[in-house]
């Protein structure tokens, strides 16, 4: 049983993922993931909007869902001249240091940042046409919850992207990316940011369903599945769903 100072600072003590957690890293949040993903990230960005298939709609309108500094907000933007984005997430420290970032990339006018959480969206049913969510899926308590509010909110043929690490099924290449994740990331992530917080990505990843799972998950809440991409050895996949008629 611990004593009653550990309760209390566990009390005290952010929920890993929540935005509280984020609040504390914000300001070094970009220059980690860089590092931390080898710079490799941004490519998998890319790939989450071309999967929305929305290169020739005239004027999109796209949720970017755990936004954080908005990385993902302002490259849909810049893909996607047309499109107007919403970023929500419960992180105010991350949704500042985004609102800087859209600032100097003069985008104001066609992304704009909210706080929210993914399982209570403050969008009206069938109101966008896409939705992106990066790094976000894992730190979200209620999944199912977070899913049918995703649904609600995309229009019919509107696609949802998820972007998520997951665990490396086992394999050579693959060994190399679980040493990175399980044993370099958590001790650059602290050494870098002074913080434990990047201990928590990898325990994260490892309470991470398979994708098998997840796909299942989407399934039974309320999207149909049209792709599950595994990405750089299955460090990461890309999920995409469609509301289900
Ligand atoms: C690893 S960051 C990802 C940020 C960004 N999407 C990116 O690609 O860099 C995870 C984000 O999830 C947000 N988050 C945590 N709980 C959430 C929830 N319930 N709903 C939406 N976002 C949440 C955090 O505040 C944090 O900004």
């Amino acid at each position: 049983m611990s004593d009653p100072q550990t309760q209390t600072n566990r009390a005290l003590a952010p929920r890993g993922g929540s935005g509280e957690m984020f609040d504390r890293i914000a300001g070094r949040y970009d220059l980690l993931n860089r590092i931390i993903s080898l710079g490799i990230d941004q490519g998998w960005r890319r790939r989450t909007v071309r999967s929305l298939g929305l290169a020739s709609h005239e004027s999109p309108r796209v949720l970017d869902l755990a936004t954080g500094t908005a990385d993902l907000a302002i490259m849909i933007a810049e893909m996607l001249p047309r499109a107007n984005v919403v970023g929500v997430d419960p992180s105010r420290g991350m949704l500042a240091v985004g609102d800087e970032k859209i600032a100097r990339a003069k985008l104001n006018a066609r992304v704009s940042l909210q706080f929210g959480e993914a399982e209570r969206l403050p969008l009206e049913d069938r109101s966008v046409d896409g939705i992106t969510m990066a790094f976000g899926i894992r730190n979200v308590a209620d999944r199912p919850a977070a899913l049918r509010e995703m649904a609600r909110v995309t229009r019919p043929g509107g696609k949802v992207a998820i972007l998520e690490l997951s665990d490396p099924k086992p394999g050579p290449l693959s060994a190399m990316a679980r040493f990175h994740i399980h044993t370099v990331v958590p001790w650059l992530g602290s050494i870098l940011s002074g913080s434990r917080e990047y201990r928590y990505l990898h325990e994260s990843i490892a309470a991470f369903p398979s994708a098998e799972r997840f796909a299942a998950l989407m399934g039974e809440s309320g999207l149909d599945v049209v792709e599950v991409a595994p990405l750089t050895f299955g460090v990461v996949h890309l999920y995409v769903g469609t509301p289900k008629a």
